[in-house]
């Protein structure tokens, strides 16, 4: 099978990885891809990841069979159902089921209409409903803008002043979620489903504040663990009843079913899991520490997925822990510098150790680098301390000016 993973980031790089090991693969392609999805397969620089006419054509003249969609922007753009028309396998959600991560206001009414436990929430698109809401309310609450905000969307304060000024912005071209205001820890679950059947893979905590301790601005993610030790499988029960079957069962009744990766971020209250939003792809960093944790064949998971076959694979699970750790660039993630030239990376990549390249390029014979997260250095061990030891001990050796991470990965998130 000749597959081309779609992204950029470390996620697909991570992706990339996976698809490498497999006794599957007879050619491996990644579009745009990274300095490290180079050393794996061989780039399509020029692709962006919207550009559906280019990858169909690519796709055609490398003769590949199936395509993973990473991210959420070109899901939403239509990239799989693009593919499909044109008789190319992909895997990831349709641009219909993508609405139930690009418009938070579509996927709250499909939470309430199929009885999927999540915070009660108003939709709001004009100010003044929204302004006499806000004066009124008078328990706690988080804003939210409904389309695509890169974790950058919601707004998390007291201040009745801050919320105006925020809704009237947002309502000048979006709709705006006022949700209750939930306490609990933050847990994130991935699905895998071929259309028919899912299989739920371990729980993943994504660490998203900027600051130790969960301090600071939102993130798209600092570092995640896999799996979480303070989630019981009771928790994992519930989050199946009353979340997970209710979305598969509203998916079916809409309509929507899809080939590919739902991804439930849930908060787990002292009344149970609520689901905070629906993504439609694997999380990042969350795929970096997950996919490790993968025994089976990947090639021929995707397969499975791709005949519908899912219920009869046998998905085999690593016992171990993973633990990433996001390296970020200076400024992230407000303004941040580009092109900063990479002056080390950890050599003794291993089973224990793997560095995922997000957004690098190569200029000449160095490595530079593109985005505000720019390596995830997981570490595997056989508990969260062992796996932490060894990504941390590499995180010294991944050297570029102003370089930075969180120094807590692995920690308790209780409280946040
Ligand atoms: P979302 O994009 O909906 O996942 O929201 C981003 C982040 O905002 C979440 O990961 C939470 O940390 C926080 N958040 C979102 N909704 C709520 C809520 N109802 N209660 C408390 N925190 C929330
Ligand atoms: N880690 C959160 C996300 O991928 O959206």
């Amino acid at each position: 099978m000749r597959a081309l993973i779609l992204g950029r980031g470390a996620r697909e790089h991570a992706l990339t990885w996976k698809f490498s090991r497999s006794f599957r693969i007879s050619g491996l392609y990644c579009a745009p891809g990274n300095a490290g999805t180079a050393e794996l397969a061989t780039n399509l620089p020029e692709l962006s990841e919207t550009d559906t006419e280019g990858l169909v054509a690519a796709c055609r003249r490398e003769e590949i069979d199936m395509v993973f969609v990473g991210g959420e922007t070109a899901l939403a753009a239509g990239v799989v159902d693009a593919l499909q028309a044109a008789g190319i396998n992909a895997i990831g959600a349709t641009a219909a089921a993508a609405q139930l991560e690009a418009s938070k206001a579509i996927s709250k009414d499909f939470m309430h209409r199929h009885a999927v436990a999540t915070a009660a929430a108003e939709v709001f698109h004009e100010f003044e409903a929204f302004e006499r809401y806000i004066r009124a309310v008078e328990h706690p609450v988080v804003l939210k803008k409904s389309g695509l905000a890169a974790g950058k969307g919601v707004l998390e304060t007291e201040d009745k002043d801050a919320m105006i000024g925020f809704g009237r912005e947002t309502l000048l071209d979006d709709r705006l979620l006022v949700e209750e205001r939930l306490t609990g820890y933050e847990i994130s679950v991935f699905a895998l489903t071929d259309g028919t059947n899912y299989t739920l893979l371990p729980p993943c905590a994504d660490y998203k504040k900027a600051g130790e301790d969960g301090t600071g601005p939102n993130t798209g993610g600092m570092g995640a663990i896999c799996p979480v030790p303070w989630v019981t499988p009771e928790v994992m029960e519930q989050v199946r009843r009353r979340v997970v079957e209710p979305t598969f069962a509203g998916l079916e009744l809409d309509g929507l079913r899809f080939t590919g990766v739902l991804y439930f971020g849930l908060m787990i209250t002292k009344d149970g899991p609520k689901l905070l939003e629906y993504n439609v792809r694997f999380g990042d960093p969350e795929a970096q520490v997950l996919l490790p944790l993968i025994k089976s064949d990947f090639g021929s998971l995707c397969e499975a997925l791709m005949e519908g076959k899912l219920a009869e694979f046998p998905l085999e699970l690593s016992r171990k822990t993973a633990l990433g750790v996001v390296l970020a660039s200076p400024g992230y993630p407000g303004e941040y510098a580009r092109n900063i030239v990479v002056e080390e990376l950890p050599t003794n990549n291993s089973k224990e150790l793997l560095v995922f390249h997000a957004a690098t390029a190569t200029d000449g014979d160095r490595v530079v680098t593109g985005g505000g997260r720019c390596f995830t250095v997981v570490g595997i061990g056989h508990e969260l301390l062992e796996a932490r030891g060894t990504a941390y001990s590499a995180v010294k050796n991944v050297k570029f000016e102003g370089a930075w991470c969180r120094p807590d990965i692995g920690g308790n998130i209780f409280g946040w």
